[in-house]
């Protein structure tokens, strides 16, 4: 209450008021108090000239009877309360007015409560021959002030109470009651629920009919209406941005599905690629058993028909034995080569597509994988060069090994030479306390700085549309950090050529028997 508008301007609308008001008032009754005791000095001055002279001769003659009749003239005068006159002899009249207007002899000895006393001496010849007491009361003029004063206070308390009201009533209709209206229309608007979709909802504040209010609901108006606008401009982005989020969901899931896949697809190229080493190097080692069987065949049949016609000669025979010895040691050697190419490449294979974990001699390892990628180095101008003198023998994950060996080779082969270029893939191995350090080097293109951070992340490659995946590097530097616990790391300098260095401990921990890496 105290804090309403209303309620201070009733007191500062009443206090002004009263303040100019009581001012003006009290300058008023000012000047009436003045009016009136001029008015009541001015009187009390022309009394006594007035009987000085009427009573002087009254005194003279000792006319008692006309100087009552003077006085009793006289006692008409308002401020008048009593007057007395007397000479040196025996000559008194004394007056009194009563409070009825009523006029009684006053006795000489008796003096009336008075406010103000008039003495005249009437004399000849510096002989007193009169004395006359005029006693005034000023009671008639403070009563007018008083009246007045209080006439001023009711007109005083009239006009404070119509202007304050006025002023109150034209506040009401003009100020407070449109700020009442508004303040309901704001209370509605705000239990209004905005992010609703409800389209009949009305935010809008009512019209009102004075200018300055409409402007300002109109403002007011304006600005709800923005907000609301706004804030289904941000429910749709927010919508939006959720389906964004799915969509982006959904596209993040398939891109996973489809890394899996490519990874899975990586892998079985891979096998693919050994199956193909396999076909190849066990080819020529049958192909020569193969000639030689069917040409000891050949000799076999002739020298049975020879045998038959009896005309087999002893030089024949040593001569078909020779042959036979020969072809059976080629036979013997070539299978024995194919026999021992398919269990190498078996052991790479079943490593590869398996990811056993188990002990095995990295040098002869890495020379059975290089081995298996030998199709492929042989259609290039490209020299392997692989140093690996000591034993090692490592507890660890072959397969896994030689995924990684073989997509850096290949990559080598791929990236850092042009079709026929010549150049040296140089491997090598060794240890470094528990750890081996394999290290692939290539003397070729290299890889630019501005490329060289992004070549491990999935999908990068600079081969795209021409069989690159992105995929190989990524796979293998999931597959050292992850499955061989160790570090892949590549050095690089364009035109000098590229150098990845993967470094795993030797043993494996024993709680880690067998990975599905993905
Ligand atoms: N030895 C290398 N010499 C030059 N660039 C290489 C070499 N190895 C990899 N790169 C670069 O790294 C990229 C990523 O390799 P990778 O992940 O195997 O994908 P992809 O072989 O399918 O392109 C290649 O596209 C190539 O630009
Ligand atoms: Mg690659």
């Amino acid at each position: 209450m105290k804090n309403s508008i209303r309620f201070k301007l009733i007191i500062w609308i009443t206090g002004t008021l009263f303040i100019i008001l009581s001012s003006s008032s009290f300058y008023l009754f000012q000047e009436k108090r003045e009016y009136e005791f001029n008015h009541y000095q001015e009187n009390k001055v022309s009394l006594k000239k007035q009987l000085k002279i009427s009573l002087l001769n009254g005194f003279w003659q000792l006319d008692k009877k006309y100087i009552s009749s003077v006085i009793e003239s006289n006692m008409q005068n308002e401020y008048i309360l009593a007057i007395k006159a007397k000479d040196q002899g025996n000559l008194y009249v004394g007056i009194l007015k009563t409070k009825e207007s009523a006029l009684v002899t006053l006795d000489d000895q008796i003096t009336p409560t008075h406010s103000d006393k008039l003495e005249i001496r009437f004399s000849h010849e510096k002989l007193e021959i009169g004395f006359v007491e005029i006693f005034f009361s000023r009671q008639p003029f403070l009563k007018r002030i008083d009246d007045f004063l209080l006439r001023l206070l009711f007109i005083e308390f009239i006009a404070i109470f119509s202007i304050g009201s006025m002023l109150y009533f034209a506040m009401n209709r003009y100020i407070f009651s449109p700020i009442q209206t508004l303040e309901f229309a704001l209370e509605k608007a705000n239990e209004l629920d905005i992010e609703s979709n409800d389209n009949t909802q009305d935010y809008g504040l009512p019209k009102l009919d004075f200018f300055e209010w409409s402007k300002l609901v109109n403002g007011v108006n304006t600005i709800i209406n923005k907000i609301s606008q706004e804030l289904h401009n941000r429910q749709f982005a927010e919508i939006d941005a959720l389906l964004e989020k799915n969509n982006a969901e959904i596209a993040y899931n398939e891109l996973i599905k489809t890394k899996n896949s490519l990874v899975q697809t990586e892998k079985m190229a891979a096998l693919g690629r050994l199956v193909a080493g396999i076909a190849h190097e066990v080819n020529t080692p049958l192909g020569i058993t193969l000639t030689v069987a069917s040409q000891l065949k050949g000799e076999s049949i002739k020298l049975v028909s020879m045998v038959e016609e009896g005309s087999l000669k002893k030089s024949q025979l040593v001569e078909f034995m020779d042959l036979a010895c020969e072809s059976s040691r080629l036979i013997f050697a070539n299978s024995k080569r194919a026999s021992e190419l398919i269990q190498s490449f078996k052991q790479i294979a079943v490593d590869q597509s398996s990811q056993i974990k188990r002990e095995f001699y990295l040098c002869e390892y890495l020379k059975e994988v290089l081995h298996s990628l030998n199709p492929k180095i042989k259609a290039t101008a490209i020299d392997i060069e692989f140093h690996c003198s000591e034993i090692i023998q490592m507890n660890s994950y072959p397969g896994a090994l030689s995924q990684v060996i073989t997509n850096l080779v290949l990559n080598a082969i791929i990236h850092a030479y042009d079709e026929e270029q010549k150049g040296i893939i140089n491997i090598s191995a060794f240890t470094l306390d528990r750890n081996v350090e394999i290290k692939v080097t290539d003397n070729g293109y290299g890889i630019g700085q501005e490329v060289l951070g992004k070549i491990f992340d999935p999908f990068f490659t600079t081969k795209q549309g021409k069989g690159g995946t992105g995929l190989g590097l990524n796979i293998a530097f999931n597959i050292v950090t992850q499955t061989l616990k160790g570090t892949l790391s590549v050095a690089s300098e364009v035109n000098k050529g590229s150098c990845f260095t993967i470094n795993i401990p030797i043993e494996q921990d024993a709680n880690t028997d067998s990975i599905d890496f993905k």
